[in-house]
């Protein structure tokens, strides 16, 4: 099916990037891709595995752990080495936040808006599982999915938290992933109803729970602590905005991100008569255009 934009939604994008390029690559199948999970598996002897069943693989250029599943068979999910929690079924560019996070063993982490878990337990195998990784999320249906995940892939360091994360206080993390609830428009090619619900009034309303996200994330960092901001959206109102209220309320400083192997694009610096600080040309943006991968917003946030 043909993706049906509406029509605020072209104007808007036709300023930001090149439309045509865009529009392509919403409507193209975006390529499966699988983390292995170290905790469980070595990449070498997973990969032996799957090609013997017939799998094509090749790797993520920008992940060590993350592959391509090519070629004609693609039904991964199903096999027992899913269930046995060898692979983590993940977007290839839904892989950065936990990879600029840079958790290291026996840290305190807090993954904000935990579920299903990808990234929970990307950060564990990251921290091969010590240290303490609190994975919150405030949807009690979505809590489910992320115990099995984290129980499939072997994650012993993970300690799971209903709330809504800006009522979290009275603890210190070492660092902090905020992989905020958006409206997802950066994954068009995964889900056309991410168009069919699009409206700017929502934007608008996701923007201000995720300015308070933020802030509240960043109270929460101990001094020299390290908050990765993350969304699969690519609206400035949600990405470029949330990381300039952050920089005009707090003494947060931001740090270049650079993945070798990964295109990205600039920042949006000016949106709809906000101008946003010359700061925030540190952040990722990846259209879904950059690499046939899911749009993505990353912002990498340092506390004094
Ligand atoms: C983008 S998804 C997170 C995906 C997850 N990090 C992963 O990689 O698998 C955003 C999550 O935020 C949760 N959420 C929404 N509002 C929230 C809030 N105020 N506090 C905490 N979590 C929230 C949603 O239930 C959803 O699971």
């Amino acid at each position: 099916m043909q993706p049906q934009f509406k029509k605020e939604f072209i104007e808007r994008y036709r300023k930001m990037t090149d439309w045509k390029e865009f529009r392509e690559a919403c409507t193209k199948r975006l390529k499966r891709s699988i983390r292995i999970n170290t905790l469980k598996i070595s990449p070498e002897k997973l990969i032996k595995r799957l090609e013997e069943k017939g799998y094509k693989l090749t790797q993520v250029q920008f992940y060590k752990e993350g592959f391509y599943v090519e070629g004609e068979k693609m039904d991964i999910g199903n096999l027992p080495e899913h269930t046995l929690g060898y692979f983590y079924v993940q977007e290839a560019a839904s892989m950065i936040p936990p990879l600029i996070l840079g958790p290291e063993k026996n840290e305190f982490i807090l993954d904000m808006a935990a579920a299903p878990g990808s990234k929970t337990t990307q950060l564990s195998a990251l921290m091969e599982n010590t240290g303490i990784i609190v994975a919150n999320d405030y949807k009690y249906q979505r809590l489910k999915p992320l115990e099995i995940n984290l129980q499939r892939c072997g994650c012993k360091n993970v300690l799971v938290t209903i709330s809504k994360g800006h009522k979290i206080k009275n603890m210190q993390f070492d660092k902090i992933l905020l992989d905020a609830p958006c409206s997802g428009t950066g994954g068009i090619a995964k889900s056309l109803r991410t168009l069919e619900i699009y409206n700017t009034d929502m934007i608008k309303k996701l923007a201000i729970e995720q300015k308070r996200l933020i802030l509240t994330a960043y109270s929460l960092l101990k001094p020299k602590g390290i908050l990765v901001y993350s969304t699969c959206s690519i609206e400035p109102h949600e990405d470029e905005a949330v990381i300039n209220h952050l920089l005009k309320n707090t003494d947060a400083k931001l740090e270049n991100i650079e993945i070798k192997n990964l295109k990205s694009s600039e920042p949006v610096l000016e949106f709809e008569n906000e101008i946003y600080s010359s700061e925030i040309k540190k952040c990722l943006r990846i259209w879904p255009q950059d690499n046939n991968t899911e749009g993505f917003f990353v912002a990498k946030i340092i506390k004094p």
